[in-house]
């Protein structure tokens, strides 16, 4: 990775600041001053300083992000904003990724990395890797509805859903329910409530594997992971890569 992409992840300025103190001499691989940014450093063999402190190279990044409604989940889009359009230069830098979508009119948990291994594990159907939903459904959600789920409800594509667990939080005409799913088809949730004769009228993603969203991320906000996030995220992994399918 080039040296000055590196200083620049790692928090020590954009890329033309970085440029800057390079020329002053003031960082040094395996000891040398280098003061060209396109110098490729290996950080897991080489030691770097920055005015004498040492550089500690992290190469991922895991952001948990409560995404409004309107933004879409994807790196690019010519039209709307995309989660990526919320981060802050320091987090854009690492070119993290949303793990997974979520529909542009459903809110909540997106989370962003650059870890293409993670990601892909937690995106693989065969790792069932479960999510909740809340949800506001038009509709009285019944007890049979939370059997349905659970036995698996044939979608308009006539795909039969995998188990999904319904939590009636609110019943009514219109109704607050809480769904757990552990796969990750197209508009999943909304399609399982038409198969049922509903209709989603709300949709948010409160969590994903064993992590929830924090309650403290306003619409928009987003945080990195904290370091026993991060463990839990890839033991869960772990566990679910050996769990039989
Ligand atoms: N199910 C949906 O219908 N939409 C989402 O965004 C996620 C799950």
């Amino acid at each position: 990775m080039r040296l000055d992409k590196l200083l620049a992840n790692m928090g020590y300025g954009t890329r033309k600041e970085v440029k800057k103190v390079l020329k002053t001499g003031s960082v040094l691989v395996d000891g040398k001053a280098v003061k060209d940014g396109s110098v490729h450093i290996k950080p897991d063999e080489q030691e770097i300083t920055i005015f004498g402190e040492e550089v500690h190279y992290k190469p991922f990044i895991y952001l948990m992000m409560n995404k409004p409604k309107g933004v879409i989940s994807a790196t690019e889009d010519r039209e709307h904003e995309t989660v990526i359009d919320l981060l802050a230069y320091e987090h854009a830098l690492f070119e993290p990724f949303p793990v997974g979508r979520l529909d542009k009119d459903t809110e909540g948990f997106v989370l962003l990395t650059n870890d293409g291994k993670l990601a892909h594990e937690l995106m693989s159907p065969k790792k069932h890797v479960p999510k909740t939903y809340v949800a506001t459904v038009s509709g009285r959600v019944s007890e049979e509805d939370i059997v349905s789920f659970k036995q698996g409800v044939e979608l308009d594509d006539g795909y039969v859903t995998k188990p999904g667990e319904l939590v009636i939080h609110v019943p009514g005409e219109i109704s607050k329910i809480a769904l757990t799913i552990s796969e990750g088809k197209f508009h999943q949730v909304k399609r399982m409530f038409k198969s049922v004769g509903k209709k989603v009228l709300e949709l948010k993603r409160i969590s994903i594997g064993p992590l929830q969203l924090d309650e403290n991320l306003g619409l928009g906000e987003y945080r990195e992971l904290t370091e026993e996030e991060i463990e839990r995220l890839k033991h869960a992994q772990d566990e679910m890569g050996n769990a039989t399918v």
